[in-house]
C-alpha cells in the first residue's frame, strides 16, 4: 500500500481531518441531488487527482457506504498501486468481455466497503473507449454494486478522456494545486467541462508543489 493512503496510515492527522471535511461538504453541497458517480479530474498532471480520489474514498467508506473507485485514467493509471492491487484486470476487461460485464473484475482493498477496479489492460484508444456506449453499460453495472462510485481520470486540458466521462457522470470535482495549477489552467478547465455539461461540484485545493509543467505528461 503507497503511503498516499494517509486516511488509512494515520487516520487522526490532520491532513486525514482535511478529507473528512471534503467528503462532508460534499454531502452538503449535494443536498437535493445526492451523487451516486463522482468524477475526480484537474486541469494538468501531478496535481492530485488520484490521491484525492483514494482517500476521499476511504473517508466515504468509514461512514457505511459501499464505495468503488474506478480507475479511468487509461493513460497513466494509479488506483492500484495506490491501493496495492493487481491492475491485471480492471475496467478494460469489463469493457470487452461480457462476462465481466455481469461479473465486475473489482478487487477487495483493506478498507472495509471500498472495492477497486483498476484500469486493466491499457487500451491504444482511451478516448474512444470511455465514449463508448459499452462504458455507459459499465457505469451502470458498477451502479447496482455501491452507493458511490468515484471515477479517476486523465488531466481535463491535454486530453478528452475527462471530458468525455465528465457528461456520463452525476458530477465532477476539480482538484486545483495551489503550488502548481495555474489561474488559466483552470478556467480553461472549467470552460471545457461546462461545454459538455457537465455538473462541477466544486474544487478541492491541494497543495503539492512539484516541479513539472503541464505539458510534460501527455504530450
Ligand atoms: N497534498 C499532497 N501533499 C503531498 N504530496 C501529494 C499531495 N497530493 C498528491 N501528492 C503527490 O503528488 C504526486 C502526484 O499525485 P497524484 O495524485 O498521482 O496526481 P495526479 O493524479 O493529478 O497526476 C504523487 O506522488 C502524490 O504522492
Ligand atoms: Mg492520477
Amino acid at each position: 500500500m503507497a503511503l498516499d493512503l494517509i486516511t488509512v496510515t494515520d487516520p487522526r492527522s490532520p491532513v486525514a481531518e482535511a478529507y473528512r471535511s471534503l467528503r462532508t461538504n460534499l454531502e452538503f453541497s449535494s443536498l437535493d441531488h445526492p451523487l451516486h458517480t463522482l468524477l475526480v479530474t484537474s486541469p494538468g498532471p501531478d496535481e492530485g487527482k488520484s490521491t484525492t480520489l483514494a482517500n476521499l474514498a476511504v473517508t466515504t467508506a468509514q461512514t457505511g457506504r459501499r464505495v468503488i473507485v474506478v480507475d479511468c485514467d487509461l493513460r497513466r493509471p494509479r488506483q492500484h498501486e495506490i491501493f496495492g492491487v493487481s491492475n491485471g484486470t480492471g475496467l478494460t476487461t469489463m469493457v470487452r468481455d461480457e462476462a465481466a460485464l455481469t461479473r465486475p473484475p473489482l478487487q477487495k482493498t483493506q478498507v472495509a466497503g471500498l472495492w477497486v477496479l483498476p484500469s486493466g489492460p491499457l487500451p491504444p484508444n482511451p478516448a474512444e473507449l470511455l465514449a463508448s456506449q459499452r462504458m455507459s453499460q459499465v457505469i451502470e453495472r458498477l451502479m447496482q454494486s455501491a452507493d458511490l462510485v468515484l471515477f479517476d481520470a486523465p488531466p481535463v486540458i491535454a486530453v478528452t478522456d475527462a471530458a468525455v466521462l465528465a457528461s456520463k457522470l452525476d458530477g465532477v470535482l476539480l482538484v486545483i494545486n495551489a503550488g502548481s495549477t495555474k489561474r488559466q489552467y483552470a478556467l480553461r478547465a472549467k470552460e471545457i467541462l461546462e461545454r459538455v455539461n457537465a455538473r462541477l461540484i466544486g474544487a478541492v485545493l491541494n497543495n503539492v508543489v512539484l516541479d513539472k509543467t503541464l505539458h510534460t505528461y501527455y504530450t
